[in-house]
């Protein structure tokens, strides 16, 4: 490890802040995404949030979270403890413009951010800030349909210029969007889109992804010519598709599967379409609609590194009769080699070290682990959680990372997901923990909300103070 490299956390507003209607805050996509009940139907874009919705009736983590956006001061003082350098959250983008459309931005959203960013430069955290996560505007969904309207990359650029000017000096490195390839996926939550029967789906994600592309790479230049010392980074919801076997059906299988998350870095980091687009757009039915300049932009205006979340790998195989298993964001043909977690999301240490070196071989830039961790159910006894399992999971990972540094590739740092529990997004449960500080509230939001530390807090303190030696 390099003396610079960033040790830390991440967390997200919508899945940590709660105060969902505080401070002149108005609603995104995801307080509309209840727990339970046709959750992942709604975040799909599959079923339109509006004819289920009920506050009476189901409960809607977001709105309370973890109450992160009052018991920051505290929650970034206990964080400050483990020795942590860097810690990235989102900006929930209608703290700053409500609906989106406002000429001015919110005086009390950007008043929060800069207290906290502040607030994490004082301990010597580095701040790593995502532009968006899971959280459009819900107004710019009722009224333009999301990133299916091209007005969005204005409104994007908009929201994008007010956090560089305000935040200059202040946070150095900027993740456009978080997870981008999850719009295929989860297209409500991921963007915004509603994916009515009378449309192409095919169309309307790709359709809505090259708007986020370009205003990505639009943001990207904005943000250099504001400050030179930005750094802009894509992120990739990452974990490769192994064959299931050698067949070269499945071989051919995980090529495409991986091909369709890499498209968009392809595009991020090497600055155009990849050349296996205009097939998968033909095959697909897809015919972008474009403007002339959006191919110079792209092309001038690449990211300075690559983000990514890791979790799990995957398998895909050509036959339908496979078991499947759950994973991050696209579900998997169960790997018989590994183990699974409570949610089935299977670990493999050593597909981490496949995937760095795969990224790296692919766009030579470096790499930012901004996500890394284990969903699990915690059990709490005499004021604390002995949480080996945890401890296990994450030191075989970082492990693996060291290991692809060996192999050459260049790490910004690492960042391990939920390092204070919060809302699980696949699901919507406070019980999927991924701390090391525990939040005294169950599923439905009950609880003390009081924070305790895990055996894993000093355990990640050591391997921070040793710079990733003390394992
Ligand atoms: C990533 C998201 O996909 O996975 C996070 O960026 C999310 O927002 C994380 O929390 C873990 O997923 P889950 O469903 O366990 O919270």
């Amino acid at each position: 490890m390099t003396d610079t490299f960033l040790w830390g956390g991440a967390i997200a507003a919508n899945q940590a802040e709660g105060a969902y209607l505080e401070d002149g805050k108005k609603l995104t996509v995801m307080d509309v995404v209840p727990q339970g009940v046709n959750r992942r139907k709604i975040k799909q874009g599959l079923i339109d949030y509006k004819t289920v919705y009920d506050e009476n009736a189901y409960h809607y983590p977001s709105h309370n979270g973890i109450d992160f956006y009052h018991t920051y001061p505290e929650d970034i003082k206990l964080l400050a403890e483990m020795g942590i350098t860097a810690f990235r959250t989102s900006i929930s983008w209608t703290r700053i413009y409500p609906t989106g459309e406002e000429k001015e931005p919110n005086a009390a959203g950007l008043h929060y951010y800069k207290s906290l960013f502040e607030l994490c430069k004082s301990y010597g955290m580095e701040p790593v800030v995502t532009i968006s996560h899971f959280d459009v505007p819900l107004h710019l969904v009722e009224t333009y349909g999301s990133w299916k309207n091209r007005k969005m990359i204005d409104f994007y650029l908009k929201y994008a210029r007010t956090l560089f000017v305000t935040f200059k000096g202040l946070v150095k490195y900027w993740i456009t969007f978080n997870e981008i390839n999850v719009i295929l996926h989860n297209s409500f939550s991921g963007a915004g889109l509603i994916l009515c029967d009378e449309e192409n789906p095919e169309q309307v994600k790709y359709q809505a992804a090259h708007h986020e592309l370009v205003a990505s790479a639009a943001a990207t230049k904005m943000a250099h010519e504001i400050d030179r010392d930005n750094q802009i980074g894509c992120m990739l919801a990452a974990g490769d598709y192994y064959p299931f076997s050698c067949h070269p059906k499945d071989v051919w299988s995980a090529l495409n599967k991986n091909r369709e998350s890499y498209f968009f870095i392809d595009i991020q980091s090497r600055g155009a379409y990849p050349s296996y687009a205009d097939r998968l757009f033909a095959e697909k039915g897809v015919q972008l609609v474009t403007e002339k300049d959006d191919f110079r932009m792209l092309a001038n205006y690449p990211v300075d590194f690559i983000a990514l979340s890791y979790y799990t790998s995957r398998c895909i195989s050509y036959e339908s009769t496979a078991e499947i298993t759950e994973a991050n964001i696209m579900t998997s043909v169960k790997n018989p080699h590994l183990e699974s977690s409570d949610w089935g999301w299977q670990m493999d240490p050593l597909g981490l070290r496949t995937t760095l070196n795969t990224l790296y071989d692919r766009y030579q830039k470096p790499l930012f682990l901004v996500e890394n961790g284990l969903g699990a159910k915690d059990v709490l006894k005499n004021g604390t959680v002995s949480d080996d399992y945890r401890i296990e999971y994450l030191r075989q990972h970082i492990q693996a990372m060291r290991e692809s540094q060996r192999d050459g590739v260049k790490m910004i740092g690492y960042l391990a997901w939920g390092c204070i529990d919060l809302v699980a997004a696949s699901t919507g449960e406070m019980s999927k923990r991924y701390g090391f500080v525990y939040v005294d509230r169950d599923d439905e939001g009950h609880g003390t909300n009081a924070r305790l530390k895990k055996k894993s807090f000093n355990w990640y303190k050591k391997v921070i103070a040793s710079n990733g030696h003390c394992l």
